[in-house]
């Protein structure tokens, strides 16, 4: 049994295990309809629970739909709905989980409630985001690249905008599948120092580099996101989009980069704010492969912690 908790504690020989079962299984599915059924049924007979304790569109329709095509069954629950809302603890939530489902994906604010989870529970827990990781989102996104340009390795990515936490996983991805980030933005936004020293620490190149322009150029793949995330408040909307502007991508920015650089979104998106529709619906944009391999990944991602 394997948690899936973040992209830099899986180890790399696994990660591109993963990405590559998912390739087969999405190349296995071709042509066929959203609810068939895959050919094997590696989740026949399980119970996957859902658990959000904040909004989702990707993550839990592809999610439940992965474990439909596989043959399972999902139950997608409210944190609120639950006795978790109102004072049961996560260890206890855990332990009794574990007496019913074979599978746990939770979404949840603090990372210790995943950590918490994955402590007590008897079966393997997924981290589907909290306020400081969102590592399916990134597996699906190596996934993408490699499909459309072969092997990420080497490569130069670069993050535009806050660095939160998809940009975290981003550096876990960088130190696992041995790429180059290089981070534009603010630096009230820089990405964590502890994330940025870990994927220099496993030899990838990280550069902070303020200015938008010259941080493009050259680049394999550029990737941005909302500018204000769920965690963070609305009251810091107006200054953070005033930090944020000279971050956004749009066609002039996206010229920098190498004429068949990728631009990724983890999406949701806030159109003509942190990039351009020209460039989401342009010629580069990988958006809805990215959507879409969502489900491809986290199916290879819960067979591997299941081991089936
Ligand atoms: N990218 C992503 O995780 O989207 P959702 O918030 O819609 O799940
Ligand atoms: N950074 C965003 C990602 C959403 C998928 C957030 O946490 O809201």
């Amino acid at each position: 049994m394997n948690h899936f908790l973040d992209i830099h504690k899986t180890d790399a020989v696994e990660l591109h295990q993963i990405i590559n079962s998912a390739q087969q299984m999405k190349d296995a599915r071709a042509g066929r309809t959203r609810g068939a059924l895959d050919d094997d049924l590696p989740l026949k007979d399980r119970v996957v629970a859902l658990i959000f304790e904040k909004p989702s569109t990707r993550t839990r329709i592809s999610f439940d739909v992965g474990v439909r095509q596989m043959g399972g069954t999902t139950m997608v629950l409210s944190g609120t709905d639950m006795q978790l809302g109102h004072g049961e603890t996560i260890a206890d939530t855990a332990r009794v989980m574990s007496r019913y489902v074979d599978l746990i994906m939770i979404r949840t604010f603090d990372e210790s409630v995943l950590m918490e989870m994955a402590e007590y529970a008897d079966v393997p827990v997924i981290n589907g985001l909290t306020d400081r990781t969102h590592p399916c989102q990134i597996m699906a996104d190596v996934m993408t690249f490699e499909e459309h340009r072969g092997p990420i390795k080497g490569k130069k990515v670069v993050w535009s905008g806050d660095g939160n936490n998809v940009c975290s996983s981003f550096l876990h991805a960088a130190a696992q599948f041995q790429f180059d980030l290089t981070f534009t933005g603010p630096a009230q936004l820089d990405p964590e120092d502890e994330f940025v020293g870990l994927a220099r620490k496993a030899g990838s190149k990280v550069v902070i580099e303020r200015d938008a322009v010259k941080a493009l150029t050259g680049a394999d793949l550029v990737v941005t996101d909302t500018w204000v995330s769920m965690h963070d408040s609305q009251s810091s909307k107006e200054r953070r989009h005033n930090m944020l502007r000279p971050y956004q991508i749009n066609e002039e920015l996206m010229s920098h980069a190498k004429p068949d650089a990728l631009f990724m979104h983890c999406l949701p998106a806030h159109r003509e704010e942190e990039a351009t529709s020209a460039v989401m619906d342009g010629p580069n944009s990988v958006i809805f492969d990215e959507a879409e391999n969502r489900l491809h990944a986290q199916k290879a991602i819960m067979r591997w912690c299941l081991g089936v």
